[in-house]
């Protein structure tokens, strides 16, 4: 029987991605804005697009899925787990296992290079810096920056960020991967490429939640979802 390396921790099949009435009102003066309705739904694996108007609710959905925020009411359970039950120090564990993130800026750090910024989650994990480096450099190879490797971010372009940003959310093989307009600072050519490299993950059966104003990007999605005034529904 051969040793099961401790990256083999980090390597999660598909996982259902689920809300029940899941809602979030913030205060506002004297009275309270309705940010998201109660919400259930099952986030089948493939690419779910998330579209509607800005203030209507699209980042305070992905916040809530992501356990970046808490609920007024509701639940958000990935697998069996109800990530909002789970402590802090849980809830982030967790996510590490199981989440990848893309947002609009990339948000890598900036004293860090392309290399070292991918390899961040997997340190966070323990996964031994070896394999780590490895994994790394397959995932930068994966998304075209073989050649960008030491590269810190401010001398990469805003394109080759935002590909060593996905590398770093792929890395630890997540089943859920959650985009908030990830192409909206990038030119159409960049933002094509990004959006290539979200539809893989989506093909190999994770859970893909991406938000755009973009009906073009939309449309290059397995399922869609629309928000209005907070209120989702889904669109066939
Ligand atoms: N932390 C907060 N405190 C108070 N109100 C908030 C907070 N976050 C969001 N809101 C409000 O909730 C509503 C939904 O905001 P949200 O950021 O989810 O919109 P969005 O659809 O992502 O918009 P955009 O397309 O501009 O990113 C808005 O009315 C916003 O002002
Ligand atoms: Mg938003």
């Amino acid at each position: 029987m051969s040793a099961v390396s401790p990256s083999a921790l980090l390597v999660t099949s598909s996982i259902q991605l689920q809300t029940e009435a899941l809602s979030r009102t913030y205060p506002s003066g004297d009275g309270q804005i309705t940010a998201l309705r109660p919400f259930s739904h099952t986030f089948a694996a493939g690419m779910t697009s998330v579209v509607g108007p800005s203030g209507s609710g699209k980042s305070t959905l992905l916040n809530l899925l992501a356990g970046f925020d808490t609920p007024s009411s509701g639940a958000v359970r990935v697998g069996d787990t109800d990530i909002h039950s789970l402590s802090e120090a849980g809830r982030a564990d967790f996510r590490l296992k199981h989440y990848g993130f893309v947002f609009q800026s990339h948000n890598l750090v900036a004293i860090l290079s392309a290399q070292e910024n991918v390899e961040f989650p997997l340190m966070l994990a323990g996964v031994p810096p070896r394999e780590r480096r490895e994994r790394a450099r397959a995932l930068l190879s994966q998304v075209g920056l073989e050649g960008r490797t030491h590269h810190l971010p401010s001398h990469l372009s805003g394109g080759e960020a935002q590909r060593v940003a996905i590398a770093r959310a792929l890395v630890g093989n997540p089943a859920v991967l959650l985009a908030d307009e990830p192409t909206g600072n990038l030119d159409t050519r960049s933002g094509e490429i990004i959006l290539e490299l979200l539809t893989r993950p989506a093909r190999e059966g994770k859970t893909v939640v991406l938000i755009t104003h973009d009906a073009d990007v939309a449309a290059l999605a397995d399922h869609h979802l629309r928000v209005r005034d907070g209120e989702v529904t889904v669109e066939r």
